[in-house]
């Protein structure tokens, strides 16, 4: 399936080990920014009881969810160590630092 790719700003406007949050009909979506500079996004509600991560601090490429510290990978959405979940990943491009998401999928998938 084609994307079709929304444009949300540049990454500099995410503060480093941070995120920003999207938000869009279907759900909020958390976009993080790393220490190597890259982005991703997933949906800003943590699996154990929808904290949001978009207010958590990045590691690697992980977030600590603000609420009871469990971490998420931001690259796969599912949390880590001995907690059991998940979340939705969002399709992000990065262009020389220009950063467009497939909010398509989400609506997709919200349909479904
Ligand atoms: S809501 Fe995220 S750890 Fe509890």
């Amino acid at each position: 399936m084609d994307m079709n790719w929304h444009p949300i700003g540049d990454i500099s406007d995410i503060p480093l080990l941070g995120a920003r949050c999207v938000k869009t009909p279907f759900m909020k979506i958390a976009v993080f920014r790393t220490g190597e500079h890259e982005a991703y996004a997933i949906e800003n509600r943590c699996p154990h009881k929808a904290g949001p991560l978009s207010e958590g601090i990045v590691h690697g490429t992980s977030v600590t969810c603000p609420l009871h510290n469990w971490v998420i990978s931001v690259e796969t959405g599912k949390a880590l160590g001995a907690d059991e979940g998940d979340v939705r990943t969002i399709p992000l491009k990065n262009e020389s630092g220009q950063l467009f998401l497939a909010l398509e999928s989400v609506m997709l998938e919200a349909a479904e």
